[in-house]
């Protein structure tokens, strides 16, 4: 799913808060702890509670969570901001990354198999919670070489990263791409998606995280506390923009002809991007297992590694989206729902 500029401005975002969130419906037993909302507002209307399991419908698994990742947009869809916008429903489970083991599976389910090791974005949300339901294209076999709390921290930020430098800017090797908020959940995965692919990068992040942009294979780190990044970055064929506003705007210029922009938070400046011939789009990422497949090749490859730099107990999902809305994470938040299995 892809936002247009219209629907963009439509909506007047500065945030692109493009996710639903799964309504939590009562039935019957068995019960798991989740974490649900009944009200919209900030991190204290976040309630751990039992509720009853999710039942797979005949195209999903159900997944016994292990672990589930903290991202940005959970704190927008508990605001409730964008609620009549996106369809969400009271009352809500937050949570788009979730890495588990299959436990129960619908009659139309084909690839997948009960006790597989997943990992998923999960369009709908409800990843913070002991069970949650997926469809077979939003999940893909967890890289066996990371444990669950690892791979909870990949699915969203891998597959937005990919789908804003591989499928809409068409990154190729050699090419110079410039990533704002590299040391972030999704400039972290572009950093490595794009020297991957064989790219020249050059990316940004404050000073506490110039040794993370590096540690990813940063070509230039640039401290944009201390310079003007336009300073270091000219003529280059892409740049991926999870930042908006300013940094949005004075990158306009940094773009040779026939570039291409690349923002996950704000509509182009269309008048912009013709006076300097380039192209962009307003990426609005979604699941999809068969790019995450991709992904994993290159976690095995040991091309890619996620940042996890906080694990908290889903007790304390209250802290991890005052961290979330903080808009300045190392890498990745992520919640531990249930102890590793034994190997
Ligand atoms: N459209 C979509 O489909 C989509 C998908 C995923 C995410 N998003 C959005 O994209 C944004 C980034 O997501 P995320 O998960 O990467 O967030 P994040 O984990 O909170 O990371 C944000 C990073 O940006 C850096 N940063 C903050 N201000 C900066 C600036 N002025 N210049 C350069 N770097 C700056 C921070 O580093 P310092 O602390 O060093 O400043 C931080 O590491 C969020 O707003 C999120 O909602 C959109």
């Amino acid at each position: 799913m892809r936002i247009s500029n219209q629907l963009i401005a439509l909506f007047g975002l500065t945030t692109l808060a493009i996710l639903p969130c799964r309504a939590v419906t009562q039935s019957e037993k068995p019960m798991m702890k989740a974490v649900v909302i009944h009200e919209y507002g900030g991190p204290e209307v976040l309630k751990l509670e039992d509720l009853p399991r999710p039942e797979p419908k005949e195209n999903e698994v159900l997944v016994r969570v292990i672990a589930s990742g903290v991202n940005p947009a959970d704190p927008l869809i508990v605001s409730g901001k964008y609620a009549k916008e996106f369809g969400t429903h009271l009352p809500l489970i937050p949570g788009y990354d979730v890495a588990g083991i299959i436990e129960k599976r619908g009659a139309k389910i084909t690839k997948l198999k009960v006790g597989d090791s997943v990992y998923s974005y999960v369009l709908w949300g409800g990843g913070w919670a002991e069970y949650a339901v997926m469809t077979e294209g939003e999940a893909a076999i967890k890289p066996a070489s990371l444990d669950y709390i690892q791979a909870a921290a990949v699915p969203l930020t891998a597959l937005t990263a990919w789908q804003a430098l591989i499928d809409a800017a068409k990154l190729t090797a050699g090419q110079t791409v410039l990533i704002h908020g590299g040391s972030g959940g999704v400039g972290s995965m572009a950093i490595q998606i794009a020297k991957a692919r064989g790219a020249k990068v050059i990316a940004t992040a404050s000073t506490p995280n110039q040794d993370l942009l590096k540690q990813l294979g940063a070509d230039v780190a640039i401290d944009y506390t201390k310079t003007k990044f336009e300073d270091f970055a000219k003529d280059v064929d892409v740049v991926l923009d999870p930042i908006g506003r300013d940094t949005l705007a004075r990158s306009y210029a940094l773009v040779k002809k026939g570039g291409f922009i690349a923002t996950l938070v704000s509509r182009l400046d269309q008048t912009e991007l013709d006076k300097y011939g380039i192209r962009g789009e307003s990426i609005a990422s979604k699941p999809d297992a068969i790019e995450l497949a991709e992904i994993t090749k290159l976690i095995e490859a040991k091309k890619i590694k996620p940042i996890v730099t906080q694990v908290l107990p889903l007790t304390e999902a209250m802290k991890a989206l005052q961290q979330a809305e903080t808009h300045h994470t190392r890498g990745k938040i992520v919640l531990k729902v249930a102890d590793e299995p034994l190997k």
